[in-house]
């Protein structure tokens, strides 16, 4: 039976967002509902909050839902996002709360843990991609140790060792087969928590193209909100921290204006302006010790047109 999923940076992500009365949410990543709950209890009777998730046990979660102020829009964030885009829907705040659910964590059936064995699945929407088995099945070598290091952070020998072993062990059913893998490459060496974890985080983020939708996902953000309202995204490992840094970094672009003036006089005309970046107190860490990594990124939206808006 999974664990009640505890919401990272519940306060901080919701005040970051600024809301009022009857402003339009977009909660990305429903999960359990913890952000999209609270931003109900913040907004006004003409307030609306849509709430996506591409994991179907998220629908179930969302029906308890019950407020005529919400919508639960299932699927991939990024193609729901696009689709708001073309209706001509405006936001008045987005968040993203990356990553996995303990619902999803703690259901050794989805495949994600490295404690507990399960198929080696590791899909966010079971309906969509290929399981983690045929991917790991299947790679060819090069390939692997790729995605070890890009998406899990896994140094480039250690990466080396992992793939020799799994592709000498294949075929891999299990979560216990690549854990054991990952045993036999580099041992037990409890260096950074658990030495499959890395590996299990880059496998998932490839096999569920998560750096890929959230790009698609955030530049369907810049469309979507209104002048001056927020983007907010908590992230939970380096490559998806790395891409959402770099997409407001470009679009704040060589704007120098002090953060106080309303406008920019600078002359570069950024889409974004760089919030404050904020990381979970000592508290919150000391009592759910997976908000360890989370960092919270903010940037507001200004009233420049995206390029294909300018129309010259
Ligand atoms: C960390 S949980 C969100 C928890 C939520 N904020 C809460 O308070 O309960 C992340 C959720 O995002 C969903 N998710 C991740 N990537 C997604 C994507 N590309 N499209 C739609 N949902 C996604 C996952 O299925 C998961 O339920």
């Amino acid at each position: 039976m999974a664990m009640e999923h505890r919401p990272v940076m519940l306060e901080e992500a919701i005040e970051a967002l600024a809301l009022s009365g009857d402003d339009t949410v977009v909660d990305a990543t429903f999960g359990g509902g913890g952000h999209s709950r609270l931003a109900l209890e913040k907004l006004g009777p003409d307030g609306r909050v849509f709430g996506i998730d591409w994991d179907p046990e998220a629908v179930d979660r969302a029906a308890l839902l019950r407020d005529r102020r919400f919508t639960f829009m299932p699927g991939a964030y990024d193609e729901v996002l696009w689709r708001l885009v073309e209706e001509g829907v405006r936001a008045d705040a987005i968040l993203f709360d990356l990553g996995l659910s303990s619902y999803q964590i703690d259901d050794a059936d989805r495949g994600f843990s490295y404690v507990r064995e399960g198929p080696l699945d590791m899909r966010m929407d079971p309906s969509r991609g290929i399981p983690a088995a045929e991917f790991l099945n299947t790679v060819d070598g090069g390939e692997l140790a790729r995605v070890l290091t890009e998406y899990g952070d896994v140094p480039r020998g250690e990466a080396r060792r992992v793939t020799s072993e799994v592709v000498r062990r294949r075929p891999l059913v299990t979560t216990r087969d690549l854990t054991e893998a990952v045993r036999a490459a580099v041992g037990w060496a409890e260096r950074g928590g658990h030495p499959a974890k890395r590996v299990f985080q880059a496998v998932r983020v490839h096999v569920n193209d998560e750096l890929g939708g959230l790009r698609r996902a955030l530049e369907a953000s810049e469309r979507l909100l209104s002048e001056d309202r927020r983007l907010a995204v908590i992230t939970f490992q380096s490559g998806e921290d790395r891409l959402v840094k770099r997409f407001i970094s470009d679009r704040v672009g060589r704007c120098v204006c002090p953060p106080e003036l309303p406008v920019c006089v600078c002359g570069a005309r950024p889409v974004f302006r760089k919030g404050p970046v904020e990381t979970p107190s000592v508290k919150e860490t000391e009592e759910n010790p997976r908000s360890g990594s989370a960092r919270l990124r903010v940037a507001f939206r200004t009233g420049e047109p995206l390029d294909e808006e300018k129309g010259d």
